[in-house]
């Protein structure tokens, strides 16, 4: 961490926002790095005009002697930015980097900023496909993301439990004759199969399909009050479901919400907002449109119930009254873009105060994420073939060494669930792409195994020395940058991870960490094929590469963390 250091520089720059913003580790050593480790400050083109004034006031700084040692200005040079060189004291470096204790630390201002991360959000008894796999894996990362760089983080699941669809649904529950058990034991797929049977039916008798939007009228107007019931015992199952799957994904939320919080007698005030300030139009059957940038958008059928983008609006009016929020992210596929700029247009019409606020994080398809047997509907199904083809493969594996005394299951599955992680997460988010097993299993790959098995590979090595007592242990620069390059390349690697995890924020994109963290692994191997700690005579030598493996160790397990993945001591 070069958190300690970058406020000394921040400190006395106020155009750096915060200690990660614009400062970074150069991402090729320069030529002098073994003598002195630095921090540089790129002006980006449009400060051109100001760059004189600025790069002056730099030099008449005085920045704290203890972190910086030289403060060297590159005025610009043809293409080349200019730029500001902080010369950083090689121990303090080094100390920053390795010793025990670190705390994360928090920028005060962005503690002021409440983010809130809508992720997953996937439809009761409709089948949590891929593109939800996807939101809930790259939303929880976001939010983690957020987490960890000090900002108030809230984590929303918006489930899909209204809509005629939902009067399928009711009906399917009459028709299939559901026992209470089996809806407790496996609600997502009890729910899934009497949608299915009402779909069907619905679709041969037009007096079926009649029935199935009368109910749902019923169910909207709040008429029925046992059926209300039910539908709430239904949601509480599912929830419990969920949690479960999540719980394997490393995901949680801060709450749960639902569509049906927004239904027709609940969004009478927002409509009425929407009518005044001029958004909302009646047509001739009854129904309301929004007309928002020349696209008209019904919200509000001719039965009077809501429609998605009704349930929308109404939901973002309400969360911005009650969680204040800066910053809103919708992590949600490709295919619903429309919608969210449907929505977004018509709350900026109400309210100024949303511009800029909200954001749709979008995101592309995963093709051929399926079981074996076919098409996966359940995550569950999904998660439960990672863990056996995992299995699989490490019964006939040489690398990895069954290890009898560990539950297998269990590693198996965090392992299994690592590997599609990191598959889906490494992409650019907006990439369409073809998920492979073959390819999301490897070891020696770019995969999530590779991060396991580095992470074993340190725990491994810190676990053989423990009896070396590192307490009282100074870093040393000078005894690190004896060694070869290889020590020097994965300190680097090391102090690069903050500017890593708030380039990521920035771009909203998972695969800055993911690359950064198989480049961590990288720099590893080779330094422990390089620094071997047994066959050092030296004792000050075997320190202080235990000193840099136990912090490549930290850093790995805190990146995958963020990524939600367990890290494994054994496999
Ligand atoms: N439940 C929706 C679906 O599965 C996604 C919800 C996205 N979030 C939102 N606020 N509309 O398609």
């Amino acid at each position: 961490m070069t958190s300690a250091i970058r406020r000394a520089i921040c400190e006395q720059l106020p155009q750096l926002k915060n200690i990660y913003h614009a400062l970074e580790v150069p991402s090729k050593l320069p030529q002098n790095a073994a003598t002195r480790p630095m921090l540089q400050w790129i002006l980006p083109a449009d400060v051109a005009q100001q760059e004189h004034d600025l790069l002056e006031s730099v030099k008449s700084q005085q920045f704290d002697a203890t972190y910086i040692e030289q403060v060297r200005v590159v005025p610009r040079n043809g293409r080349n930015a200019a730029k500001v060189e902080f010369g950083i004291r090689p121990d303090a470096f080094t100390a920053q980097l390795l010793q025990a204790k670190q705390n994360p630390s928090m920028e005060p201002a962005l503690r002021e900023e409440h983010v809130v991360v809508e992720y997953s959000s996937p439809n009761i008894a409709k089948p949590f496909h891929v593109g939800h796999l996807r939101s809930t894996i790259i939303g929880n990362v976001l939010a983690n993301l957020h987490q960890h760089l000090g900002y108030r983080t809230t984590r929303l699941n918006y489930l899909g439990d209204w809509g005629t669809q939902f009067g399928l649904l009711a009906l399917g529950v009459q028709l299939s004759n559901v026992h209470d058990a089996q809806m407790r034991a496996a609600p997502i797929e009890t729910l899934y199969n009497a949608y299915v049977t009402a779909n069907k039916a619905a679709a041969a008798d037009p007096q079926l399909a009649q029935q199935a939007r009368e109910l749902f009228s019923a169910l909207e107007a709040g008429k029925d009050t046992t059926m209300s019931k039910q539908w709430e015992q239904y949601r509480q199952y599912t929830i419990e479901e969920l949690t479960g799957v999540y719980e394997r994904l490393g995901v949680h939320f801060d709450s749960y919400e639902w569509e049906s919080q927004y239904s027709q007698r609940d969004i009478v005030d927002v409509l009425t907002q929407l009518r005044t300030a001029g958004l909302l139009q009646r047509e001739e059957d009854g129904r309301e449109i929004v007309v928002v940038d020349q696209r008209r958008v019904p919200v509000i059928k001719s039965d009077g119930s809501t429609l998605y983008l009704a349930r929308d609006i109404a939901a973002l009016l309400e969360r911005q009254q009650r969680l204040r929020f800066s910053r809103m992210l919708y992590v949600v596929d490709n295919g619903q873009a429309d919608h969210f700029k449907a929505l977004f247009q018509t709350v900026s019409a109400l309210d100024d105060r949303f511009n800029d606020k909200l954001q749709h994080v979008k995101f592309g398809r995963i093709h051929g994420m399926s079981t074996r047997q076919g098409n996966a509907i359940f995550l569950r199904d999904v998660l439960n073939e990672a863990r056996d083809v995992m299995r699989e493969k490490r019964s006939i594996s040489t690398t990895t060494k069954v290890n009898n005394t560990l539950d297998d299951d269990h590693v198996c599955d965090i392992l299994g669930v690592s590997a599609v992680l990191v598959n889906v997460l490494k992409q650019r988010r907006q990439r369409d792409y073809e998920f492979s097993w073959q390819q999301a299993l490897q070891v020696n790959g770019d995969t999530g195994i590779k991060l396991q098995y580095t992470h074993c590979r340190l725990h491994n090595l810190l676990d053989n020395f423990k009896h070396i007592e590192l307490a009282e242990v100074k870093p040393s620069w000078q005894h690190l940058t004896e060694e070869p390059a290889d020590a020097l390349a994965l300190l680097y690697e090391l102090a690069r991870f903050e500017q890593c995890i708030w380039q990521a924020k920035e771009q909203l994109e998972a695969c800055v960490v993911v690359n950064y963290l198989f480049g961590l692994c990288n720099a590893t191997s080779r330094a422990l094929k390089r620094l071997p700690v047994k066959q050092e005579k030296c004792p000050e030598k075997q320190r202080q590469r235990l000193l840099l493996f136990r912090a490549a160790k930290r850093t790995l397990q805190q990146g995958m963390q963020l990524l939600g993945l367990k890290p494994l001591n054994q496999m």
